[in-house]
């Protein structure tokens, strides 16, 4: 969505980006919100960033976890989690925040991530993700991204993976 710049010119949005979740944008972060509806399909607790956090401190599975926002200029729209293991990374806990959902956010930033993945973990071979059977938008999105269900589950959620040496 374009819009007016200080001279009165239409300018494009700030494109979308990630960044981790550092000291300059972690307020940010925990202000993203879902609905209380939402909050069973990506964490057991709000802030979703503050779940993400702890994990980053607690490490589960002995994975390296990364902490990240989805920005636009200084907005922070989002936040997901990243945790690398040597041959492949777990995508967890994506949450767009409930004013910016169903915009394409969350579908541009499962891009990013592919990428950000590709480029900085060259041992990868998928990317594997949990969704609960209910959500219908993230099974959505995640299909049309070349996800699928590989046939595990996971605490009553099916995986779904992408491999990314077939991409
Ligand atoms: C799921 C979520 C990350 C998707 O992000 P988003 O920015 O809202 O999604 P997008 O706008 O990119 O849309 C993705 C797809 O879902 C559909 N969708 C998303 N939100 C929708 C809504 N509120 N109503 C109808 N369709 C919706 C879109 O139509 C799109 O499908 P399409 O590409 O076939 O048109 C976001 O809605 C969210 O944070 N939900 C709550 C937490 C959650 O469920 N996280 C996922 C955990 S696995």
């Amino acid at each position: 969505m374009a819009h007016g710049g200080e001279d009165g010119r239409v300018e494009d949005p700030p494109p979308l980006r990630l960044a981790p979740i550092d000291q300059h944008n972690w307020r940010a972060a925990l202000a993203v919100q879902v609905t209380p509806d939402q909050l069973r399909y990506v964490a057991g607790h709000q802030p979703v960033a503050l779940v993400i956090l702890a994990k980053a401190y607690v490490r589960p599975g002995d994975l390296d976890w990364e902490p990240l926002a989805v920005t636009a200029g200084a907005s922070v729209l989002g936040v997901v989690a990243l945790a690398h293991a040597s041959t492949h990374t777990e995508l967890l806990h994506l949450a767009v925040d409930v004013s910016k959902q169903g915009q394409g956010i969350g579908s541009a930033a499962v891009e990013l991530l592919l990428a950000h993945v590709a480029e900085t973990r060259p041992g990868a071979e998928d990317v594997r993700l949990a969704v609960h059977p209910e959500n219908g938008h993230a099974q959505r999105l995640y299909r049309s991204r070349g996800f699928s269900p590989n046939g595990e589950v996971r605490d009553g959620e099916p995986i779904w993976s992408l491999n990314l040496k077939r991409k």
